[in-house]
């Protein structure tokens, strides 16, 4: 039974259409280095505008006081390239600037609203009912006719441009949104065994909550792990990973999750499985030590940043051989081209598969683009999202898209 209204639901000829996008993306010296979640947003877009819309696009950009936190002027420059149409971008939010420019929207125009997270409401979490009653939403509200969400990436956050206005306008699911939804549904409810999640990057806590929800659900028959994520388990197994590793995993306060780590595999044991074998930056060089090795003494000096060769070969041959494949974050620090091994013949294992497959980690799915990685079925922009989404946690978002079809759904005859 159909709960949500979809795009092709409405009329948007001559509407003033707000579409929350997420184009949240790598920064390095101020500038954008992936274009990915630009390119997965193009196809709402173009139906908007080819559609008659009058469209506000807004997006946020990281969060204040981080390196990569800077306005959307270059998002605005590099998506009107895409789109081969200029997208103008608006130095406002909902001041008197943004809703003038809103106002004077013709038909087939488009803007760019600032970073969303210039305004402090935007940066805190809070129930649709409290985003509703913000000024970002009570200024915009009276100008906008139907709002349209494409933000999978953010759809885990309780924020006003994302659930504020679901009982206040008809709120449709974009293609992406739309796209994002159903691979990771289809994986996760109605995926052919044997099921592989492969857990990597630094959302250490965010990922015990998935292994713990799989397993416990029966959706995974087995886990392999990389990352901060594969060193927390390989602890946890009680294994000496070095002082030096050690420190680091202190100080970003991973070694209190290697408990809940312990208790997941008192339960589980089998079902997860832990590197062999890892590569360390030794005086800038990549060199890989085994975990049963005497020079594992290695590791008190010099930090884990991949995983090793032997543990990329084990790793494959299960890939190859699963039913579906659910993969988020990468398993080393792919930014170095010497420690990208681990991550880049992962993702390439996961292609070769012929299981259905579903990727993502926010930003390290630029490693897929960068290394021309095929043959994944589904590359999802989310990161958290798609944690969350997998550890069976009810996302706002799609809370929001349900709460506005039941307001809005007889209304319209949706
Ligand atoms: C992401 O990249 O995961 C999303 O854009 C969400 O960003 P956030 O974690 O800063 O809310």
């Amino acid at each position: 039974m159909k709960s949500t209204f979809r795009l092709t639901d409405f009329d948007f000829s001559n509407r003033t259409v707000f579409l929350r996008a997420d184009l949240n993306s790598p920064v390095e010296n101020g500038r954008i280095t992936s274009d990915a979640r630009f390119r997965a947003v193009l196809p709402t877009i173009k139906y908007l505008l080819d559609n008659g819309a009058k469209l506000v696009i807004a997006t946020h950009q990281s969060r204040p006081y981080k390196g990569d936190y800077v306005t959307t002027e270059e998002h605005a420059e590099l998506l009107s390239g895409l789109l081969g149409q200029e997208v103008e971008y608006v130095e406002d939010i909902f001041g008197r600037l943004a809703r003038e420019r809103i106002s004077s929207l013709k038909a087939g125009e488009a803007i760019m609203l600032e970073n969303l997270r210039f305004s402090a409401e935007e940066v805190f979490y809070k129930p649709l009912e409290d985003c509703e009653r913000t000024f970002f939403v009570r200024k915009l509200a009276p100008l906008i006719d139907y709002v349209v969400n494409d933000a999978f990436a953010a759809s885990h956050r309780s924020q006003p441009s994302l659930v504020g206005f679901a009982r206040l306008k008809p709120m449709a699911m974009g293609f992406l949104m739309e796209k994002e939804v159903s691979a990771l549904t289809r994986a996760y409810e109605h995926g052919e065994s044997p099921r592989v999640y492969v857990l990597g990057g630094a959302k250490v806590e965010d990922s015990l909550r998935v292994v713990e929800n799989v397993l416990r659900k029966e959706k995974a028959d087995l886990i392999l792990t990389g990352g901060l994520v594969g060193q927390v388990f390989t602890l946890a197994k009680g294994f000496n990973l070095g002082d030096a590793n050690i420190e680091f995993m202190a100080k970003k306060g991973l070694l209190e999750l290697v408990d809940w780590a312990e208790r997941i595999l008192d339960e589980f044991y089998p079902m997860i499985r832990t590197p062999v074998d890892f590569a360390v930056d030794y005086r800038g060089e990549r060199i890989e030590i085994d975990l049963l090795s005497d020079e594992k003494k290695l590791l008190d000096k010099y930090p884990i940043l991949d995983i090793g060769s032997r543990t990329v070969e084990k790793y494959r041959g299960i890939l190859l051989n699963a039913g579906t494949i659910v993969a988020n974050g990468p398993m080393g620090v792919f930014e170095r081209e010497e420690f990208a091994l681990g991550t880049v013949g992962v993702f390439k294992a996961i292609g070769e598969s012929k299981a259905f497959s579903v990727v993502g980690g926010g930003h390290s799915i630029a490693s897929i683009y960068r290394y021309n990685i095929t043959g994944i079925s589904h590359v999802s922009t989310g990161g958290g999202a798609m944690l969350s989404f997998f550890a069976g946690e009810k996302l706002p978002v799609l809370e929001a898209f349900r709460i506005s079809y039941e307001t809005f759904g007889r209304k319209l005859g949706g």
